[in-house]
């Protein structure tokens, strides 16, 4: 499903939520969406926790019988931390918990969250998939039918809809997906090198680094390191 924006999407992914549902994410999580979630969503009786995701303990402890949402973004805006999909997806496998993942720094085309165990997956469309500037766009993929109706119901309701020519110009812009992805990872790779030997830079925060904290669950779950 396509929408008016990525925070368009996300609100949409929220709505399917009751006041007194739980909702677990990570602590370094886009801006937008931490304010959505704090400003907007807490008001109207939601609860978030804010946990490191890569460590599977600090979530399993937030976890309780009112959890119906984890919301998972990786790599993360800004800090580039990558949280292990299957492992979340083991603890929501089977239970009334929805795992949700937002896919906008890696795009489908370095990672697919659905075949890694997650319910629904969100991109900002507005970044690499629209990839010329030029259109705000947001993105739901899911692969039930159930809660694609549920939430086509509550896009059709609220009214974040994709308008004809962002459509049109996204549409445009996936095309060239593969090319600008494979160029934006040689660009990312080699800006991170330079960064990493430069004298007056302290720190560089790149998966595909060795000694990145999570280099081995981002070699594991991505084609590719990213932008
Ligand atoms: C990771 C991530 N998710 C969601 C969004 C929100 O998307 P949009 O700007 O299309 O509303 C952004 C935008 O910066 C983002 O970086």
């Amino acid at each position: 499903m396509a929408f008016s924006s990525g925070l368009g999407a996300i609100d949409a992914v929220v709505k399917l939520l009751q006041p007194g549902d739980e909702v677990i994410s990570t602590n370094d999580l886009y801006g937008g969406s931490y304010r959505l979630f704090r400003q907007v969503f807490e008001k109207m009786g939601i609860v978030f926790h804010f946990v490191d995701m890569r460590q599977l303990d600090v979530v399993k402890e937030k976890l309780n019988d009112k959890t119906r949402l984890l919301w998972v973004e990786t790599p993360t805006n800004p800090m580039m931390q990558v949280i292990d999909i299957k492992k979340m997806a083991e603890l929501t496998t089977g239970k009334d918990i929805l795992l949700a993942v937002d896919n906008t720094f890696a795009t489908p085309y370095l990672q697919r969250p659905l075949e890694l165990g997650a319910d629904i997956v969100m991109h900002s469309a507005t970044k690499y998939l629209g990839g010329h500037s030029d259109v705000v766009v947001g993105a739901l993929v899911v692969k039930e039918k159930e809660l694609a109706d549920r939430l086509y119901f509550i896009q059709n309701a609220s009214g974040a809809v994709c308008g004809p020519m962002d459509s049109f110009l996204t549409l445009r812009g996936i095309k060239t997906l593969h090319v600008r992805m494979q160029r934006h990872c040689e660009n990312g790779e080699k800006v991170a090198r330079f960064l990493a030997d430069h004298p007056a830079i302290e720190k560089v925060y790149w998966p595909g680094f060795e000694d990145h904290p999570s280099h081995a669950v981002a070699t594991e779950q991505m084609d590719a390191y990213g932008g």
